[in-house]
């Protein structure tokens, strides 16, 4: 049998975090003694006390001397953003000049950044993977003399078909494709299934770098209403594709979607890969942040519902273990044939020792304890960045509470411009996203994305006070000018 990649305990304190989180635990609530919990679970001490802890390094509880575990006071929380009403177009994108200029200011010296979905280089096992790159590289010396040419290392492709198969996604070696990042897979899968004036559906908002490729090939996109908490709205795409043929496919990130960090319930993954299927709409599910759902087990992807291989698959280890590697992976169903033709013409093969690196680091056994690690700081620092917002940001803004990763979508009050917000905090060397990226439309003009993936620092508290104070004068600006 397969190992479970989340322990008893970690299982245990997401089932109280969701508690916690959903308030039928509330702030002060005085927890089940360590003894209690154990039998009432039927679960050891040890795993009682484990998750406990956890819960604590997450925030979410303290412990009181002599007393026991309590749930954390916590203050007043803001609302989270509404799901805006469909309006049903199909339309070209033209996104990709302002987004080059917005993330080139990425690169500005010593820059607090907020901005990008880049996590700090410190939560990686970097010296491991330097001592495994080099060992390849020892061990195998041909992998560098040799031409690769394969379409991907065979020790990567065991080792993605055995930790889909804990999630009920049975792949055969062959059918994974090796990517230079997930934005390759992304743009083979798009190319596959569609040509240039073809219509996609899309979430929204949606990650810029999908809205990118659309406009590079040429397609046209259909915005659909996309909620906080479970993800893309099913009534909505049903609208939006009764006509048969109008729509090519559907890019959708079912598990934390960016830039929302939604999660879609099964219910609704399963309604979703059916109706695509009925209506002959490919779906390309871009799971790069599968890995990173906070609590709980690692939800199952709509591929471990697809039966026609009308699913293509892509995913890749950039946020997840080694983000200058650049390794993403493409499982295409039946579009395999194509993708393996469009990705020799793109960069013929992906480099075989960073792939056999990776491998030899999953085969170490230490990537889910690095993975449990990874969540867990997203997860605290996620909520460090929540309660600076809530403090310093005017009444009225809503944010995201995700369910996963370490982004989040901030939606200020009345209609604030997010460039202008992006501006000045460029100013004051904060690099935040704005709302407008995110769209082909001008929805999310006044929301900005923050990146909460570098660990808690004194910093970043203080950029977190400056964008607060900046978003309080420009709706003061806003209100002077009537
Ligand atoms: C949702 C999503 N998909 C794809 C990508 C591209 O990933 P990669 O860096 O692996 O190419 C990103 C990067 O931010 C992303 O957030």
């Amino acid at each position: 049998m397969l190992d479970s990649p989340v322990t008893l305990y970690e299982q245990l304190a997401g089932r109280l975090q969701a508690a916690i989180e959903h308030g039928s635990l509330r702030a002060g609530d005085r927890l089940p003694s360590v003894r209690d919990l154990a039998r009432r679970e039927q679960v050891s001490l040890a795993t009682a006390v484990s998750s406990y802890r956890h819960l604590e390094n997450l925030g979410l509880v303290e412990a009181r001397p002599k007393s026991g575990y309590y749930v954390q006071p916590r203050a007043p929380r803001m609302a989270e953003p509404e799901m805006w009403p469909m309006s049903v177009r199909a339309r070209m994108v033209n996104v990709n000049t302002s987004v080059m200029s917005i993330l080139a200011a990425m690169r500005q010296p010593g820059i607090v950044p907020l901005g990008a979905a880049c996590p700090g280089p410190a939560l990686y096992p970097t010296a491991k993977l330097r001592r495994l790159l080099a060992a390849q590289g020892r061990g195998n010396l041909e992998a560098i003399g040799r031409y690769g040419m394969g379409m991907g290392h065979p020790a990567l492709r065991a080792q993605l078909v055995r930790r889909y198969a804990h999630v009920d996604v049975l792949l055969d070696p062959e059918e994974i494709v090796v990517t230079i990042g997930a934005m390759e897979a992304l743009n083979l899968a798009l190319q596959a299934v569609a040509r240039p004036g073809d219509t996609v559906a899309i979430e929204s908002p949606t990650y810029f770098g999908i809205l990118q490729i659309i406009e590079n090939l040429g397609l046209k996109a259909l915005e659909i209403p996309t909620s906080p908490r479970d993800g893309l709205s099913l009534d909505a795409l049903d609208l939006a594709t009764q006509k048969p043929g109008a729509v090519r496919a559907l890019v959708v990130m079912p598990t934390v979607q960016n830039p929302l960090g939604a999660i879609m319930p099964d219910e609704h993954r399963e309604r979703l890969v059916a109706m695509m299927r009925e209506r002959g709409i490919a779906i390309i599910e871009d799971d790069i942040y599968g890995e990173l759902a906070h609590g709980g087990p690692r939800p199952r992807p709509l591929k471990s519902w697809d039966r026609e291989g009308n699913v293509l698959l892509c995913g890749s280890f950039t946020k997840v273990l080694a983000p200058g590697f650049r390794i993403g992976y493409l499982a295409a169903g039946k579009w395999q044939e194509k993708v393996e033709h469009l990705k020799f013409v793109h960069t013929v093969s992906t480099p075989e020792v960073l792939q056999s690196a990776i491998a030899a680091f999953m085969e170490s056994g230490g990537y889910d304890h690095h993975l449990r690690h990874l969540r867990e700081a997203f997860h605290g620092q996620l909520r460090k960045t929540t309660e600076a917002v809530e403090q310093h940001f005017p009444a009225g803004t809503r944010l995201t509470r995700p369910a996963g990763g370490f982004l989040l979508w901030v939606e200020p009050p009345a209609r604030l411009s997010g460039l202008e917000l992006f501006r000045r905090a460029l100013v004051e060397n904060i690099y935040i996203v704005p709302g407008s990226i995110f769209s082909g439309s001008d929805r999310f003009d006044h929301c900005l994305r923050i990146n909460c993936g570098y660990p808690w620092s004194a910093a970043i508290e203080q950029a977190l006070t400056t964008l607060g104070r900046i978003c309080h004068d420009m709706l003061a600006e806003a209100e002077a000018a009537g």
